[in-house]
């Protein structure tokens, strides 16, 4: 695979491409992004991604965006000039280019970058043991200053703090509360648990990235007639919940055995988890939107 940029619909590999700087995203974290990733040479979940990332920029009032169908089509074309199978798609779309926070002052033509690549988020190891997780200091932005629900660039500066305390405790990943003290989410990740056979996750309302990954899980649940309840949780229900996992586009579905030291359940992935893994990896190979297997 060749890392494959597109900036501004001119496609180049990833060592080449630039930005400049006085891109508002890179001075001011001014503009919204999303992970996508591609399973056996299809886009999964291309359209949900992109809903999301244009619900974002009509929130932020950026101006001027490529139409829908169009940066499809350049996600599209990245991806097959990268002759990918597997990999990591970010697509960031920043307000425009200029100094001065104020919007009118600059270029409000909004630079829409597509990047091709490989992340993976925790050791491969740890999807069969689990995942250590500590609740961290660091609140999840209330709706009245950067709403969770857009997943904006400057935003994450606040996961990355929380990221760094979890990782000074020496543990996997950070599980955020929100401002009144409730479950949201974690760095990258929602939060699923399980309770006496019933699924169990943060109500969007909490405070949380209305997650891909999560919608996914829920569907699942339904398909296997497993309930499902959107809820507000506390760190009491996850200190006594049977089983735990994570779920995101980047980091998949991967179990969750420990908070704060305190083991979950037995402090092994649980049976209910490891179904649902099972099921989500059937899906990614099947559901996704195909790229044409490009000449390179
Ligand atoms: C803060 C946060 N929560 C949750 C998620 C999971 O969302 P998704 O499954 O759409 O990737 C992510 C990753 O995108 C995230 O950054």
């Amino acid at each position: 695979m060749q890392m494959m940029v597109n900036w501004n619909g001119t496609l180049m590999p990833l060592q080449d491409a630039r930005i400049p700087v006085f891109d508002h995203a890179y001075l001011y974290g001014d503009g919204v992004f999303e992970g996508i990733r591609l399973y056996n040479r299809r886009i999964f979940r291309m359209d949900e991604h992109l809903q999301r990332l244009y619900d974002g920029i009509r929130h932020l009032d950026i101006r001027g965006m490529i139409p829908y169908e169009e940066l499809k089509q350049r996600i599209i074309d990245t991806v097959e000039a990268s002759g990918a199978e597997n990999a990591y798609i970010r697509v960031s779309v920043s307000r425009g280019t200029g100094i001065g926070l104020n919007p009118e002052n600059i270029d409000q033509t909004p630079n829409v970058m597509i990047a091709v690549t490989r992340l993976a988020l925790y050791p491969p190891e740890m999807y069969e043991t689990g995942l250590h997780v500590v609740t961290v200091s660091l609140r999840v932005p209330t709706p009245d200053s950067i709403d969770p629900r857009i997943k904006s660039i400057g935003r994450y500066v606040g996961n990355i703090q929380a990221k760094m305390e979890a990782n000074r405790q020496g543990a996997g990943e950070g599980l955020m509360l929100n401002a009144q003290g409730y479950v949201a989410e974690a760095t990258g990740d929602n939060l699923f648990l399980v309770h006496d056979g019933v699924l169990r996750t943060p109500h969007p309302s909490c405070g949380i990235l209305k997650g891909i990954t999560r919608q996914t899980v829920i569907e699942i649940a339904h398909d296997l007639g497993i309930p499902v309840r959107e809820e507000w949780l506390t760190l009491h229900d996850v200190y006594n919940a049977e089983e735990a996992f994570l779920t995101g586009t980047a980091a998949e579905i991967i179990p969750m055995v420990s908070l704060d030291r305190r083991p979950i359940g037995d402090g092994r992935p649980g049976e209910l988890t490891q179904r649902i893994i099972r099921e989500f990896r059937q899906r990614t190979r099947e559901i996704g939107v195909p790229v044409p297997a490009g000449v390179r």
